[in-house]
């Protein structure tokens, strides 16, 4: 599959090594066509992967990932452009962390809304599928790095679309069991003000954590 990875942070880079690694065909987008962390992920990576602009990887891309800041993400999006997102499953792992006034960060959207709903609104044509956001970028790919049974969450509007990712996942190594569909896209709330506890617990026992509801 030909996939868009919008964002050159550790997010992005870890899902697209992993993507590559799985034979996949992967452009990472930036703001800049040049981006030198891109280029230098898109040299070491392997065959599959390039770089580009936003627009270009979203285009390139049957699937997009949205892996920049849930601060800037419209923005990233909106630079995208509707029409390359349009139609495709949008995987959104961004959090709406807000560094402006130091730490902790706070949430820039929260209660009654979510990052994941605001690009749902925006791009109404795009199938978004909220995932991936409640743990570290290592254990997004690797989730056997976690002893025990632990859980991913996944959310939106269409079933089609969060099927599809979700043998996306079970392809990183995720058990079918351990994908948890939360409904439609307003569950993203809850997964984006999980980040509070998040970052709490990541203080008190480091990042190579996740969380496993027993029921
Ligand atoms: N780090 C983790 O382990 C982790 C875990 C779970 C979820 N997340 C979430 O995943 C997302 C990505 O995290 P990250 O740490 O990999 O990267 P990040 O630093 O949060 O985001 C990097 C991306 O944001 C883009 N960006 C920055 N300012 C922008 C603007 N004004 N307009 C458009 N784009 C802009 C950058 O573009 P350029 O490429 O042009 O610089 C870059 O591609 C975040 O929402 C984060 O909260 C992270």
């Amino acid at each position: 599959m030909k996939v868009g990875v919008l964002g050159t942070g550790s997010v992005g880079k870890t899902i697209g090594t992993k993507l590559v690694e799985l034979g996949h065909e992967v452009t990472m987008g930036s703001r800049s066509a040049t981006n030198e962390q891109a280029a230098e992920w898109a040299a070491s990576a392997g065959a599959g992967a390039g770089h580009g602009t936003f627009a270009g990887a979203a285009a390139s891309g049957e699937l997009v990932f949205n892996c920049t800041s849930g601060m800037v993400s419209l923005e990233a999006l909106g630079a995208a452009g509707e029409e390359n997102v349009s139609g495709k499953v949008l995987v959104d792992v961004s959090n709406p962390l807000d560094f402006s006034k130091g730490r902790p960060p706070t949430l820039s959207v929260c209660n009654d809304d979510s990052v994941g709903e605001q690009i749902q609104r925006a791009f109404p044509e795009a199938k978004v599928v909220k995932a991936l956001n409640t743990m570290n970028a290592a254990i997004m790919v690797d989730p056997a790095s976690v002893p025990g049974e632990h859980d991913v969450f996944v959310s939106g509007n269409d079933d089609g679309a969060k099927a599809q990712v979700s043998e996306l996942l079970q392809s990183f190594g995720w058990p079918a069991e351990r994908i948890i569909d939360l409904g439609d896209i307003t569950a993203a709330r809850g997964t984006e003000m999980y980040l509070p506890l998040w970052l709490r617990l990541m203080g008190t026992v480091g990042p190579a954590f996740n969380i496993h509801v027993a029921s």
